[in-house]
């Protein structure tokens, strides 16, 4: 029997992750550790959260003595860290609680570790990362592990430093680490603040959909189950103090895409084609956006043969479908609904 913490799992990545987890591992004990912000809904587990070997524990990584007590009290061995501030626009506008939450939480869990791990065997302290952290690029060329980091905008810069925290550790103190920086996920439990499902949700509502600049920006989008899937292998056969970057080879402009979505929204809302992309709108764009993303995954496939399963547009067809079958998510972590669920599950536990 493990037991194994997976931070930020109520959240859009880490809710695939646990769901993954719980399911696959029936003799590991997961512990899930969200303090649920905005951004974190219990919603997204419903389905799993009354097997035996899942436990939500509400609480804030930012909290370095409750920190500390959870690792001694649960003597973790292993964590899978997600938990995070992840949307660069809240970013520029309140970069603090981007230091806060990705920098300094991730070196009180850093101290948790070290705290109770006596060797680095049988352990591992995987930090879930972003490819943001490598800048932007121009029309050519792909983010390699060995790439400088050159972040610009607050979130990014706040992964690139815990990134380095990380490794301080694993260099100083031995600690067993590994990272991984990954491209833009989309999928479903994806909070209505990012690209794809705030598109999504205002095109059924008929609303503009707004595009920064020209809509010229790439990014290289995966399927979030595809990068579970990868986050589960680096996990357990990762090797020690090593980086992959895990990404779709599957770049798009912003414009591209949404274009794309438009046409599978028009096809499922069963309205004339080109309804939808009336609604584009471009408004002013992101200060000190980045152009280009776009990731090499030669390592984690060569070393440890991973590769994403799903073609762009089965993706995007497969999120559609969710967010339209699942109207009642959105409006609730839009209304805040979720707190009522979480009182009338866990108070009391
Ligand atoms: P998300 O914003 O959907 O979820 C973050 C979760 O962390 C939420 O459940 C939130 O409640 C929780 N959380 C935030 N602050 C916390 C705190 N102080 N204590 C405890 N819990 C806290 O984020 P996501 O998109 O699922 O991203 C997960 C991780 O993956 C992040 O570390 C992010 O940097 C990284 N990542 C995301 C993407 C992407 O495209 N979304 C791509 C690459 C890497
Ligand atoms: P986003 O989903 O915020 O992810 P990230 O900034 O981490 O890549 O944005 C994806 C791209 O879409 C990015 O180039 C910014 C752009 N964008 C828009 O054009 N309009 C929007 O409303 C949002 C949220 C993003």
């Amino acid at each position: 029997m493990k037991t194994i913490l997976i931070t930020g799992g109520a959240g859009f990545i880490g809710s695939h992750v646990v769901r993954l987890f719980v399911n696959k591992y029936p003799d590991y004990h997961i512990v899930n550790l969200d303090v649920l912000t905005y951004a974190g809904n219990l919603e997204n587990l419903k389905d799993i959260d009354t097997l035996p070997n899942y436990e939500f524990v509400k609480g804030d990584i930012n909290d370095g003595p409750f920190i500390l007590e959870l690792f001694e009290k649960y003597q973790f061995d292993g964590v899978l860290h997600l938990a995070a501030e992840s949307h660069v626009d809240r970013s520029i506008a309140d970069p603090m609680a981007f230091i806060m939450t990705n920098i300094v939480g991730t070196v009180n869990l850093l101290n948790g570790a070290r705290k109770i791990w006596k060797s680095s065997e049988g352990h591992r302290f995987y930090h879930i990362s972003t490819d943001e952290v490598y800048g932007s690029l121009g029309e050519t060329g792909l983010f390699l592990e060995t790439t400088s980091y050159d972040p610009h905008s607050p979130y990014s810069a706040s992964k690139a430093s815990s990134d380095h925290l990380v490794r301080a550790y694993h260099d100083t103190y031995k600690l067993p680490i590994v990272i991984t920086n990954c491209s833009n996920n989309y999928g479903p439990n994806q909070f209505p603040e990012k690209l794809i499902p705030l598109s999504i949700h205002n095109i059924s509502q008929n609303k503009p959909i707004p595009i920064y600049g020209k809509g010229e920006n790439i990014r290289d989008w995966l399927y979030v189950e595809d990068h579970a899937a990868a986050i589960d292998l680096v996990f357990h056969e990762g090797k020690d103090g090593q980086t992959y970057n895990i990404g779709g080879h599957n770049e798009w402009t912003n414009i591209a895409l949404i274009l794309q979505l438009c046409k599978t929204m028009d096809k499922k809302l069963g309205r004339a084609e080109g309804t939808s992309e009336k609604l584009i709108t471009y408004v002013k764009d992101r200060a000190g956006h980045d152009l280009r993303y776009a990731i090499d995954s030669t390592k984690i496939q060569k070393e440890l043969g991973w590769a994403p399963s799903l073609q762009f547009e089965e993706g995007i067809e497969k999120t559609v479908d969710w967010y339209l079958a699942n109207p009642d998510w959105l409006e609730n972590v839009s209304s805040g609904a979720y707190e009522k669920y979480y009182e009338k599950q866990y108070v009391n536990r």
